[in-house]
């Protein structure tokens, strides 16, 4: 395991890629040396002291510039706490902290290590495939990926199944932060829609770590521990949180991410030569790339989330919006329509992409998921943009980031107009995605 604040020379000059030299390259590699622990990274040393599904991945997808060996024992040590269900929780307690709230002791999951409860955004193969790509030995990379695709298509399933038991090809997720988006602007009706059953505003660390304006209202922790206390009562069986959920919604951001990921699982599957289970994701993927469709709210003239319970789209705009071109899921009018939500995003704010469209009520630019640009999604909103052809956009996400980044440091996320760093500081998946479009610029011009 590597733990000094400088890449590995072997590797670094192996890979032929000088852009580690870069100074900001340079910082992002301290962050994640500073936050590797035994096998994982945390998010954040203080505010995220675990290991979260997301993130490491995305973690894993940086140090495959410079340390693939890191860069698989990232995705292992996650994919070793899957449930037997095929669920990746999306918190892992590997030690105990006393500096986050909810602790194991609120999810009562009864696992060795402890973990959540819920899932996170499926991203993990399409860090994989992207790992086996840069490796200098694929063949080896591929053998060692093995036994990991094994688990990917198990937690494929239990998307595509679990949280789609009618078979209609959108997965739901029932708690907000199985959508990474916390307190999106997004979930503010269908949380609203129940009064909470707890009221925890004395328990919640976060605010020692963070400045409270930058954070969910007590309210918020309220609903969202409430969603964990009833999925316990059901003993965490997918099928009765399914029916007993009091938030279930269709996030774009999730749906598209998973589709995105089915097509990278495909991919590994074939180069495994195992026909069968490509087949079976070939039919996941098709189903549930179509169904993106039914996520487009004609009447906003974008894609929304869809809350289940209620049988509507929200009423908001989010930077989920643009996630359909990840996924390859866009016909051309709407990826025109798309390209125009863009541009207009782009007159609205001074460091793209706010995580809410600045004009929606209940914007924050401070506040977490409801306004502040996060480096990660506009990483991944590129690469959507650029795989139809809109490379310019593309080009300003990267700049903006990298503009953030210089001013402000490897923050959580980032007021879109001031530029101000917000939330959590040392943080790992902003320096690895700055890593990773740093890295694939320079492969790109060798
Ligand atoms: N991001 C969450 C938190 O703020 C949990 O996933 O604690």
């Amino acid at each position: 395991m590597v733990s000094s604040s400088v890449p590995p020379a072997t590797r670094a000059s192996a890979s032929g890629r000088a852009y580690i030299n870069d100074e900001l390259a340079r910082k992002a590699w301290a962050v994640l040396s500073a936050n590797n622990r035994s096998g994982y990274t945390v998010p954040s040393p203080e505010l995220f002291p675990f290991q979260w599904n997301w993130d490491s991945p995305l973690v894993a997808m940086a140090l495959a510039h410079i340390d693939e060996e890191r860069a698989f024992v990232e995705i292992e040590t996650l994919l070793a706490s899957q449930w037997e269900s095929g669920l990746v929780p999306h918190i892992i307690y590997h030690v105990p902290s006393d500096g986050y709230f909810p602790g194991p002791e609120v999810w009562g999951t009864d696992r060795q290590p402890p973990t959540s409860g819920i899932s996170q955004p499926p991203i993990a193969a399409t860090c994989l495939r992207y790992i086996i790509e840069m490796s200098a030995d694929s063949d080896a990379a591929l053998k060692r990926a093995a036994p990991l695709v094994v688990n990917l298509l198990r937690w494929h399933r239990w998307w595509h199944e679990a949280r789609d038991p009618e078979g209609t090809g959108l997965v739901s997720i029932l708690h907000p932060w199985e959508s990474g988006r916390d307190n999106s602007v997004d979930w503010d009706e269908p949380l609203n829609a129940f009064e909470p059953v707890v009221d925890v505003s004395k328990l919640r660390k976060d605010r020692l770590h963070v400045d409270a304006k930058q954070r969910p209202s007590d309210v918020y922790y309220d609903r969202v521990i409430t969603l964990i206390q009833l999925a316990r009562s059901v003993g965490w069986n997918d099928l009765a949180m399914v029916q007993s959920s009091l938030f279930r919604v269709c996030d774009v951001g999730v749906q598209s991410i998973l589709v995105r990921a089915d097509e990278d699982l495909m991919a590994l599957l074939r180069l495994m030569g195992d026909q069968a289970g490509a087949k079976q994701v070939e039919c996941w993927h098709s189903k549930s790339r179509e169904a993106i469709d039914r996520l487009w709210d004609g009447e906003a003239g974008a894609y929304r989330a869809f809350d289940l319970r209620a049988g509507k789209f929200v009423p908001s705009t989010s930077a989920t919006a643009f996630l359909p071109l990840y996924a390859g899921a866009v016909d051309e009018t709407k990826a025109k329509a798309i390209k125009e939500l863009c541009d207009r995003a782009f007159t609205l704010c001074i460091f793209a992409m706010p995580q809410v469209m600045p004009d929606t009520p209940g914007y924050d630019p401070d506040n977490y998921s409801r306004g502040p640009t996060w480096p990660y999604l506009n990483r991944i909103i590129a690469d959507g943009l650029s795989r139809y052809g809109f490379r310019d956009s593309a080009d300003r996400l990267r700049s903006d980031t990298q503009r953030l980044i210089a001013r402000s440091g490897y923050r959580e996320y980032y007021n879109p107009t001031s530029g101000e760093g917000l939330g959590g500081d040392q943080f790992a998946w902003t320096a690895a995605a700055w890593l990773i479009w740093a890295g694939l610029v320079e492969k790109e011009q060798s």
